[in-house]
């Protein structure tokens, strides 16, 4: 039991959790690439899961997307999504999630020739799978990469279109620089009409951070902003997504990558401020943290305590765009497991 300070990764791996911020591809741990290399008579250069490990290498952004993108060669058939998914959801369920809204970057994929249905298609069998055999609620948010043309993000939607019951939302990942969130701005109105949710990444420290953090609230009208924890330099937008309750999914253990740092002072700050903030593993194969391990590691550099762990899991459901009915069902779920546990 823990103290009524100190969150144990015990009382933290067992607090009901959601993940509003997890790219399925960086879920791909070195041992399902090697495999799935085999299945598909892919001849990699590694041949060890230590091997792989190695390449997982990068300083920054770019460095890490340089990698990123390369490995994704091994995911051909809708059989590998779904196995991708599965893994990481058993993962997940294990580390305490209850729900969990999903990246996946189809462009990826379909510029190598692998058909869209297959890939949305791998993934959604999966959400149905988990919820039977793990109790794990999913779903899927279709992310454009923002340095690919915006004629091929408008041309990704449509063929997105005919599953759009497949998927809950759309997202805006890959390399910002130079890729601001209005270059999209049509495909994210089209979306809009289309009946699904709206988030874009802003990642940390970009040339244009803050523009874009006010371009995503003000001109695009997005429902969530991942990353986004350079907004603490403008206490103008600080309070329009406090007042408007938009979640900003900050993910620690990858900022330490990506930047140097994990930026755990902006994210108490935010906290603090009444933000709905939360935390997530963004690329867990490769940044070496699940969701719990996250918030574990968040909470000894920053010296958070049992509440305020229980108040980033609160504001993981709240921020989701679960409906009302399932969000309290969740927080009740919290709220048990507080009363027995501190
Ligand atoms: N793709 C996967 N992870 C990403 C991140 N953190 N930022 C931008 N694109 C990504
Ligand atoms: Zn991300």
């Amino acid at each position: 039991m823990p103290s009524a300070t100190v969150p144990t990764p015990e009382f933290i791996a067992g607090l009901p959790k959601c993940e509003l911020h997890l790219h399925l591809e960086g879920t791909l741990e070195p041992d399902l690439k090697l495999a799935l290399a085999k299945r598909n008579g892919i001849e990699l250069d590694q041949k060890t899961v230590a091997e792989v490990r190695a390449t997982y290498e990068f300083d920054d952004l770019a460095s890490f997307l340089a990698v990123y993108y390369p490995a994704m060669e091994v995911l051909r058939t809708e059989q590998d999504f779904y196995d991708l998914a599965m893994a990481y959801l058993r993962r997940a369920a294990a580390d305490g999630v209850r729900h969990v809204e999903m990246f996946f970057d189809p462009q990826a994929h379909t510029t190598r020739g692998v058909p869209f249905a297959d890939v949305v298609q791998g993934y959604h069998r999966a959400t149905v799978d988990a919820r039977d055999e793990l109790g794990i609620s999913s779903a899927l948010i279709l992310c454009f990469l923002r340095d690919h043309t915006a004629e091929s993000a408008a041309e990704t939607l449509e063929s997105a279109a005919p599953f759009k019951d497949l998927i809950v939302g759309v997202g805006l990942d890959s390399d910002e620089r130079d890729n601001p969130p209005l270059k999209f701005a049509d495909t994210f109105a089209r979306a809009r009409e289309l009946g699904l949710k709206l988030t874009m990444h802003c990642d940390i420290d970009q040339v244009g951070s803050i523009e874009h953090i006010r371009q995503v609230i003000e001109e695009i009208g997005v429902d969530r902003i991942d990353h986004g924890t350079n907004i603490v330099e403008d206490p103008r937008l600080v309070e329009i997504v406090r007042e408007r309750g938009l979640g900003l999914t900050s993910c620690p253990v990858s900022n330490s990558f990506v930047t140097d740092d994990m930026k755990a002072d902006e994210i108490v700050a935010l906290l603090r401020a009444g933000v709905k903030i939360m935390i997530n593993s963004d690329d867990p194969a490769y940044f070496g943290a699940y969701v719990a391990g996250n918030y574990v590691a968040l909470a000894e550099k920053a010296g958070l305590s049992v509440a305020d762990v229980v108040q980033l899991a609160r504001n993981s459901f709240e921020a989701s765009w679960l409906s009302d009915e399932d969000k309290a069902g969740y927080l009740a779920e919290i709220d048990a497991y507080v009363a027995a546990n501190v």
